[in-house]
């Protein structure tokens, strides 16, 4: 097999196994809930996400070693956080779009109220996943730093925050310092969040390690945000399953809109090559992880 065609069958059978596991997690529609347990798999299943955060989850153990079974909740909690922002992401009082992973959004699909709701319990099962899977062998030392650390990356020093900066931007011109800093928040904490679970997993894991993955995540997790702004010029509706042109529509600071889109490009690429130097202490076992930055960069969706 060669490299890409190996890269290509992780990448599935990690989507596969989270799909599974996420399914096992959401509830089951049931009672007079059940319309809003619906917008809940609505959003989370079914669609066409990339599920790139529990990929994250899982290349970052495999690279310490850590059985996926210790994982999957770790991939669904992140997985959960990332569909409960896209569903208030595109709320009216937002980004305002009605298409998402190939489909209507949440709230066009249910309503306004339910989307807003769904997007709260999805918050709400993530930490509640990860306070109570069995499977997970850390300490319950670790288990409450997990549960901190996926808290902090999602609030207001967090996806929330750049969010916030995000929608305070409209029709504002940003420093690059600036717009760095609010897609380190609303799109990179999350991805360093990934990165840095699936690590923290084996109790093993040495402060040095930590830091390299940090810094590894950081780039990929920037340089994500940078390709999805280029993506939003240069794609088309059908191909991106969300619609082309939200950006420039909206008037949003993005990195095309800053540096050009050479520039952007460049930038994305110098971040996919501190990422891989980030690398260095590790041994083959983090090529998942080295294929996925270039992936994050390259990719078409
Ligand atoms: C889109 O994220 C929103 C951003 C943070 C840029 P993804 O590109 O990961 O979306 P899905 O999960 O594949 O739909
Ligand atoms: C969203 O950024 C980041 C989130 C925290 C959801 P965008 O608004 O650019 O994401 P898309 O392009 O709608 O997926
Ligand atoms: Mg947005
Ligand atoms: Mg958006
Ligand atoms: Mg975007």
């Amino acid at each position: 097999m060669t490299e890409s065609t190996d890269f290509k069958t992780t990448l599935k059978a990690y989507q596969t196994r989270v799909d599974k596991a996420l399914d096992h997690w959401l509830p089951k529609p049931d009672g007079p809930e059940a319309h809003l347990q619906e917008a809940m798999r609505y959003s989370v299943i079914g669609g066409g996400g990339k599920r790139v955060r529990p990929i994250l989850v899982y290349a970052a153990g495999k690279a310490q070693g850590i059985p996926l079974d210790q994982l999957d909740s770790l991939a669904c909690a992140v997985e959960i956080i990332h569909a409960y922002s896209l569903i208030h992401d595109d709320l009216p009082a937002m980004d305002d779009d009605d298409l998402r992973r190939g489909r209507p959004t949440c709230h066009k699909a249910y309503d306004e109220a339910t989307a807003i709701l769904a997007g709260d319990a999805l918050q709400a099962l993530a930490f509640d996943i990860l306070a109570r899977d069995a499977q997970m062998c850390c300490s319950d030392k670790t288990r409450i730093e997990m549960i901190h650390l996926l808290a902090t990356a999602s609030g207001s020093i967090g996806m929330a925050g750049g969010q916030a900066i995000d929608l305070a931007a409209v029709g504002k011109e940003l420093s690059l310092e600036e717009l760095e800093n609010m897609h380190r928040l609303k799109t990179g904490a999350l991805i360093r969040a990934s990165v840095l679970l699936g690590a923290m997993c084996s109790e093993k894991t040495t402060a040095e390690t930590l830091r390299k993955l940090d810094t590894y995540a950081h780039c990929v997790g920037l340089a994500f945000q940078i390709h999805d702004d280029i993506l939003d010029v240069v794609a088309d509706t059908e191909t991106l399953g969300k619609p082309q042109g939200s950006d420039k529509a909206q008037n949003k600071p993005t990195y095309p809109s800053l540096l050009g889109l050479d520039g952007a490009r460049q930038r994305a690429l110098e971040l996919h090559q501190q990422a891989i130097q980030a690398l260095d202490i590790f041994t083959d076992s983090a090529d998942t992880l080295r294929q996925l930055s270039a992936y994050i960069v390259e990719r078409e969706h």
